[in-house]
C-alpha cells in the first residue's frame, strides 16, 4: 500500500474519506457546497453522531465526483492525541482494503497540523501488518491501493518528514515478526544470523558465541542456556550516525530468551506457548536499530541483545547452583525461571564496561508481576536517574508506547541477599518486578539507566486498527522517539 501526501484531490475520484468532528465539517477545505449538502443530508438521515472513530459511508450520486464518501468522526473533544491520529490512520487502511479502492483523505483543521498528519500516515502503514507466513491459505486482505492525504500547502515537506515515520514502522514490523516467530524457527543461533543480515542497512553487527562469552566470564548468561541444544549468543549492533564526533554512544540492551520453559523450575503447561515471545526486549532493540539505520539517525547508538533458550535437561542449571558473573559478583540460583535477569546481568555489565555509554536502557519481558501491576496497557520503568526517566516518560506519551515509573529502594534490595552468594535471583515477599529491577541495578555502576519491563506490553495488548497481531512491537517507537527528540 502506498501512503502519500498531496496538495489536491485526485483526478480519478474513487473514495473520499473525511476525518472531522461535527462542528468543523462545513469548513472542510476542498469540498463544494453541493457535495456538502448531500453529505449533510446523509448525516441527518443516518443520525450520525461523529463519535470518535465512528464511520458513516455514503454511496454518492456521481455528481459528487467520488463514488463513495466515508466520514470518520472525531468525537466531542476538539483535541486529538497523536495516538488517536495513529488509530485514524489505521481505520483508513481498513477502509482501503474493505472498499478495495484508492482513497483521498481530507481532515478538519483540528488535526491538520503536520505532526497529526504524519501520524495518520504512520497509523495507516502500521495497520498493513500481518503475520500469516504459516497459514497455507493466506488472508485475502490486500493493500494494493493508494491512500493520499490531502494537505493544502506543505505536502512536499510532509512527504520528506514522512520518511522518518516509515522507517519506524519498518522497525516495528521487524520487532513484531521476531516476536511472532516460533522458537523452533527462531532459536538463538538463527536469530543471531537474522540480525547479521541487518548489516545491509549499514549497521555493524558483531556476534559473541559461547566460547567468547566464557572468556569474558559471562557465566550468568551462559548458565541459562546450558540446557539448550543451541549455542547462546550475545549480539552487538552498532549505528554510527555521527561519524565525525567522538560522543558517548546511547546504549540499548534487550532480553532475548527465544523460549522460556522455566528450565528445571519448569513452568505450568497452560499458556507456556506464549513464552516464544520472551525475546520481546531484544526484538524492540533490533527493531529500533533497523529504524535508526533506515532513517540515518544522527546519533551513535549501540544495541546489545543476549540470546538464549531456557530449557530443562540433564545439563541444565539447577536451583541451588551458584554462578559467577562478568562483574565478579556471584549469584545463587533459587529459581531457574527467573532467567531474564541472569542474561541481563552480564549483558548490562558488558555494555557499560566496553562502551562507557551516555546512558543504558534495557528492555525485557522480565516479570509476570508487572502484568499484575499495570496489565497490558503500560510498561513499568525503573531508574537510577530522574532526568532520563522523565525523558522516557515523555517519549512514551508522544509515541503511544506508554510507560509508568515504579520505585527502586534499598529496602527492596535486601530481599535479594543470599546466605551463600552475593545475591539470589528471586526475592520473597511480593514486589516481584521491583526486586527484579533491584537485581539488575547491582550490575549497573554510575551510568544513567532505565529498566523497562515489557512483559505485559510486548504481546497480548488489546487489538486495534493499528495492530491486529499478537506481538505489538512495543518499544521501537518509544525508543526512536527518545533518540530523535532528545539526542539528535
Ligand atoms: N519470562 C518470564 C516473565 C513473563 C511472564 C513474561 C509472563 C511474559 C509474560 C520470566 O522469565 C519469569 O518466568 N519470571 C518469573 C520470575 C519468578 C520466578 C521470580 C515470574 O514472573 O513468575
Ligand atoms: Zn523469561
Ligand atoms: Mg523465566
Amino acid at each position: 500500500m502506498k501512503v502519500s501526501f498531496v496538495n489536491k484531490l485526485s483526478e480519478k475520484k474513487e473514495t473520499l474519506v473525511i476525518v472531522s468532528d461535527k462542528s468543523s465539517m462545513p469548513k472542510i477545505a476542498g469540498l463544494g457546497q453541493k457535495t456538502l449538502n448531500s453529505i449533510n443530508l446523509a448525516i441527518k438521515n443516518e443520525n450520525f453522531k461523529f463519535n470518535k472513530l465512528q464511520t458513516l459511508e455514503i454511496i454518492s450520486s456521481d455528481k459528487l465526483g467520488y463514488s463513495k464518501i466515508i466520514i470518520i468522526g472525531l468525537g466531542e473533544d476538539p483535541s486529538v492525541s497523536l495516538r488517536e491520529s495513529d488509530l485514524i490512520g489505521g481505520k483508513i487502511t481498513q477502509l482501503n482494503s474493505k472498499t478495495n479502492s484508492n482513497i483521498d483523505v481530507l481532515v478538519s483543521k483540528n488535526i491538520s497540523n503536520d505532526e497529526s498528519m504524519l501520524r495518520i500516515g504512520y497509523g495507516s502503514i502500521l495497520a498493513t501488518y500481518k503475520f500469516d507466513k504459516y497459514k497455507s491459505k493466506k488472508s485475502k486482505t490486500n493493500f494494493s491501493k493508494t491512500i493520499k492525504l490531502v494537505s493544502n500547502k506543505n505536502s512536499r515537506s510532509l512527504s520528506k518528514k514522512f520518511n522518518h515515520n516509515k522507517s519506524v514502522a519498518q522497525g516495528v514490523f521487524l520487532a513484531r515478526d521476531l516476536v511472532n516467530e516460533p522458537s523452533n524457527i527462531l532459536n538463538p543461533e538463527d536469530y543471531a544470523k537474522r540480525i547479521k543480515g541487518l548489516s545491509k542497512y549499514g549497521l555493524k553487527v558483531e556476534v559473541l558465541n559461547e566460547v567468547k562469552m566464557k572468556k569474558l566470564g559471562m557465566d550468568s548468561l551462559l548458565g541459562v542456556g546450558r540446557g539448550s541444544q543451541y549455542d547462546s549468543q550475545l549480539v552487538i549492533i552498532k549505528w554510527d550516525g555521527l561519524k565525525t564526533k567522538k560522543t558517548k554512544p546511547l546504549c540499548f540492551v534487550g532480553k532475548g530468551v527465544c523460549f522460556d520453559s522455566g528450565g528445571i523450575s519448569l513452568k505450568p503447561g497452560n499458556k507456556m506457548e506464549e513464552m516464544i515471545g520472551d525475546m520481546g526486549g531484544s526484538a524492540a532493540v533490533v527493531g529500533l536499530m533497523k529504524s535508526l539505520a533506515l532513517r540515518k539517525a544522527k546519533a551513535n547508538v549501540v544495541g546489545i541483545v543476549g540470546l538464549v533458550e531456557n530449557m530443562p535437561d540433564g545439563t541444565a542449571q539447577k536451583p541451588g547452583d551458584i554462578v559467577n558473573t562478568m562483574s565478579g559478583q556471584t549469584i545463587e540460583i533459587q529459581n531457574t525461571d527467573a532467567e531474564g535477569r541472569l542474561v541481563l546481568a552480564d549483558a548490562l555489565w558488558y555494555a557499560q564496561d566496553r562502551f562507557k555509554p551516555e546512558f543504558m536502557i534495557d528492555l525485557a519481558t522480565l516479570t509476570g508481576a508487572i502484568v499484575m501491576s499495570l496489565g497490558n496497557k503500560m510498561a513499568g520503568i525503573f531508574s537510577n536517574n530522574d532526568s532520563l526517566s522523565d525523558k522516557l516518560f515523555i517519549a512514551g506519551e508522544e509515541s503511544g508506547d506508554l510507560v509508568w515509573r515504579l520505585p527502586l529502594s534499598s529496602s527492596y534490595d535486601k530481599m535479594i541477599n543470599s546466605q551463600f552468594a552475593d545475591m539470589k535471583n528471586i526475592g520473597m515477599g511480593g514486589a516481584g518486578s521491583i526486586t527484579a529491577a533491584q537485581f539488575l541495578k547491582r550490575f549497573v555502576n554510575k551510568v544513567p539507566w532505565v529498566h523497562v519491563d515489557i512483559a505485559g506490553t510486548a504481546t497480548g495488548m488489546e487489538k486495534n486498527s493499528i495492530n491486529t497481531s499478537w506481538a505489538t512491537g512495543f518499544g521501537v517507537h518509544l525508543l526512536d522517539t527518545l533518540v530523535s527528540k532528545f539526542y539528535e
